[in-house]
């Protein structure tokens, strides 16, 4: 019964195309400790091109995450990202607050390629000028979501906040920068599979797309390039010593941090042609292919503006016992961060 639940009871849970992380945050009177953190790697193929495939294993890793991190609730905050979620911003006209609900649904057939009654619809306001109001419509397929909830509850845990991988990363960058207001800052959260772009600015989201373009296709580049399984590729790019020199594989490196460059360029020269000429000031990098040596002093020289990587611990205490998953993992922990910031009834972004 949601009734006596202690609302601190949740936690965050994301499960990434490479990786299932839990964590949890304890927060007094403001400030953020980290109460539990458990990782648990997921095969590549048991989450591909955005779906499910394997959900045994998925479950699997999920019970795994969660007995490393040693949590005992079953409440928690997952999100979703991918090509079923559409994030957009729309004008519809100043009315009551009690009538938007119905505009929204009304305007939102006319922004998403979905039927209408095969997604869940949310918004939030961002402004109001001109007798308009500019809300962020978010829509995602309703069997995108039940297919991670039907998961979550495979791994007999609940799934009671449904969150989106951007605006988690959003929350996360808010927590961490609290005084970072008055710039358009891009946080772009590069996982295996897809690379999370969140743009935001006083607060807010005011722009948000997802990119299927990540990790995996550094991994397959150096597979293909050097004739090797994926799992040897994999370990080169991590600098492991699998018998590929570094050099060997810097060429399939730098032709994906060309394409990754271009794919991003791509979605910012939308975002300029969608927003009244919104200037990007800087750019944060989260999500573990943002370690990737040099990969920021890349895109920075590239776009010409700095890019920085996102410290998603800046402002959380970090006991001895999670120092070395902190340092080893770092930004890739971002959107989890984000989901542990939640609880229920709390106002979604
Ligand atoms: N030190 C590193 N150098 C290069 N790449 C790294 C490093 N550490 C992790 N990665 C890469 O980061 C990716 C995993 O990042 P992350 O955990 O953010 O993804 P995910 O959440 O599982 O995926 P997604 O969000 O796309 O579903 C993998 O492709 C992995 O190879
Ligand atoms: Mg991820």
């Amino acid at each position: 019964m949601a009734f006596f639940r202690k609302a601190s009871d949740v936690f965050g849970l994301d499960i990434g195309s490479s990786a299932v992380k839990a964590l949890k945050l304890k927060e007094t009177g403001g400030t953020y400790r980290i109460e539990a953190l458990g990782i648990a790697p997921l095969p590549p193929d048991a989450i591909a091109d955005g779906s499910i495939k394997d959900s045994g294993t998925v479950a699997d890793a999920i019970r795994s995450a969660v007995a490393k991190a040693g949590v005992s609730g079953k409440e928690t905050v997952i999100a979703i990202c991918g090509r079923e979620l559409i994030i957009k911003k729309i004008q519809i006209p100043e009315v009551p607050p009690r009538d938007v609900h119905d505009v929204v649904q009304l305007e939102a057939e006319h922004h998403i390629p979905f039927a209408i009654d095969e997604v869940f619809l949310d918004y939030h306001g961002v402004g109001k000028h001109d007798s308009l109001l500019d809300l962020i419509l978010v829509a995602v397929k309703k069997s995108k979501v039940l297919e991670y909830a039907a998961v979550v509850e495979q791994a007999g845990l609940r799934p009671s906040i449904v969150d989106v991988d951007s605006f988690a990363l959003g929350n996360q960058f808010e927590l961490n920068y609290p005084d970072d207001r008055h710039e358009a800052v891009a946080l772009i959260d590069i996982g295996a599979s897809f690379m999370k772009t969140n743009v935001v600015r006083g607060g807010s989201t005011i722009f948000a797309r997802d990119i299927p373009f990540g990790g995996n296709n550094y991994t397959q580049a150096i597979a293909q390039q050097l004739k090797v399984p994926f799992e040897q590729a994999e370990a080169a790019k991590l600098g492991r010593d699998v018998g590929v020199r570094w050099e060997a594989v810097v060429p399939a490196l730098e032709a994906v941090s060309r394409e990754l460059s271009l794919e991003v360029q791509r979605t910012f020269d939308y975002f300029a042609s969608t927003a009244e000429s919104e200037r990007i000031g800087r750019i944060v990098l989260a999500g573990g292919c943002s370690l990737l040596p040099g990969l920021n002093d890349y895109l920075s020289s590239n776009w010409g503006i700095p890019v920085e990587l996102a410290r998603p611990f800046e402002r959380i205490e970090v006991d001895p016992q999670y120092t070395e998953d902190v340092n080893a993992a770092g930004p890739a922990l971002a959107v989890a961060v984000g989901l542990a910031l939640r609880r229920p009834g709390d106002k979604a972004k």
